[in-house]
């Protein structure tokens, strides 16, 4: 068992659908718990565009001890 994996990555979808795809590597047959899409402005994050998007690799919260971003 390969354990939980989380990620997270921002993408252009140009079409009214986005495939999300899983590759068996010997451990187990992988399966999708959940599946969050939100639609982001362009502008946010200007790097993004068709053919080259950004993945995840670590967030620091700057602020543990509010709730909130200030
Ligand atoms: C996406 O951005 C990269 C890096 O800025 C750039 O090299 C590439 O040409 C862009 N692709 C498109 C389709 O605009």
């Amino acid at each position: 068992m390969a354990g939980v994996v989380v990620l997270e990555a921002i993408v252009v979808v140009p079409d009214d659908f986005v495939q999300v795809c899983m590759v068996t590597t010997g451990s187990g047959t992988p399966f999708v718990s959940v599946l969050d899409l939100r639609p982001l402005k362009n502008s946010l994050y200007p790097q993004v565009n068709a053919t080259q998007g950004l993945v995840l690799l670590s967030r620091i919260n700057f602020s543990p001890d509010t709730d909130g971003v200030r």
